[in-house]
């Protein structure tokens, strides 16, 4: 809940275009904050199903990230990537193992303290977009800070700022009919940002999407982490994206392996 200053800027540039980085103003805030481990996953396995039917999704995966960390988790279909990435944002839990998601401990958590992780710590991205399709871009965005109960005045500016931030300042009362994929997924990574979370966690978040337009949300991806600090864990398989990320974890048959 903090760290806007209310200052309008964006960071990349136009709907279709690439210009990269030009963090200012309200995205200044990677310098207030040190060096520090943001997510914690240690020995988390989870099960479906069981006896031969069981199907052993995640096995006993280990790994840090840290704060203004962009981390790809690749691995073919089926490999694990999803289950993991529910279960570090407490969609989820493990069967086996310990999550810790700046400072909270996810796998303790109780339902009302996982309410609000998804509500302020953790933003989430998808595939299909997830869009109130009734609702405009800007009503899209405020839906979080709606359920945070932030006043109305102070919701506007942000909703006005995170829409400028994400280069969709000029479509705020358009439906998401009205945009074209890539713009629909920029307005979610407006909404997901709008509670400032420390993680915000990406499922194939360009799976939808030409690999054009998909390399324009991995660059606005990369100018979050860069200019707000935030750190993302991005579920690809897409090996053009994967050489965005600082880092990657592979996934096979739900083992984290080398390379
Ligand atoms: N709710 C569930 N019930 C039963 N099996 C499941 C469930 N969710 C996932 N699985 C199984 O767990 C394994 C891992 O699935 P997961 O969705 O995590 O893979 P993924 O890496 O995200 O794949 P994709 O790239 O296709 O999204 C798969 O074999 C899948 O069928
Ligand atoms: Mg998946």
């Amino acid at each position: 809940m903090n760290g806007w200053d209310g200052t309008a800027g964006r960071v990349a540039g136009s709907a279709d275009g690439r210009d990269g980085t030009a963090a200012s103003g309200l995205l200044g805030r990677t310098a207030t904050r040190s060096v520090e481990e943001v997510v914690r996953v240690e020995g988390v396995s989870r099960t479906f199903g069981r006896g031969e039917h069981a199907v052993h999704a995640v096995r006993d995966v280990s790994f840090t990230a840290m704060r203004g960390e962009l981390l790809a988790v690749r691995g073919r279909s089926g490999a694990g990537k999803t289950t993991l990435l529910n279960m570090i944002g407490g969609l989820d839990r493990p069967d086996r193992g310990r999550v810790v998601v700046a400072g909270h401990d996810v796998t303790a958590a109780g339902e009302k303290e996982l309410l609000r992780l998804r509500r302020g710590t953790v933003g989430f991205i998808f595939q299909t977009f997830g869009l109130v399709p009734i609702l405009s871009a800007a009503e899209n965005v405020g839906v979080p800070l709606r359920l945070a109960k932030v006043p109305a005045a102070e919701r506007e500016e942000r909703v006005a700022m995170l829409l400028e931030l994400v280069g969709l300042g000029g479509h705020a009362a358009q439906r998401p009919y009205e945009l074209s994929g890539g713009q629909q997924q920029r307005v979610a990574v407006a909404r997901a940002l709008a509670n400032d979370p420390d993680l915000l966690i990406a499922d194939e978040p360009t799976g939808q999407l030409d690999s054009e337009t998909g390399r324009s949300i991995m660059d606005l991806l990369r100018a979050v982490v860069q200019a707000r600090g935030t750190t993302i864990l991005v579920a690809t398989h897409d090996l053009n994206l994967i050489e965005l990320a600082d880092r990657a974890l592979t996934l096979r048959d739900g083992r984290l392996v080398d390379g």
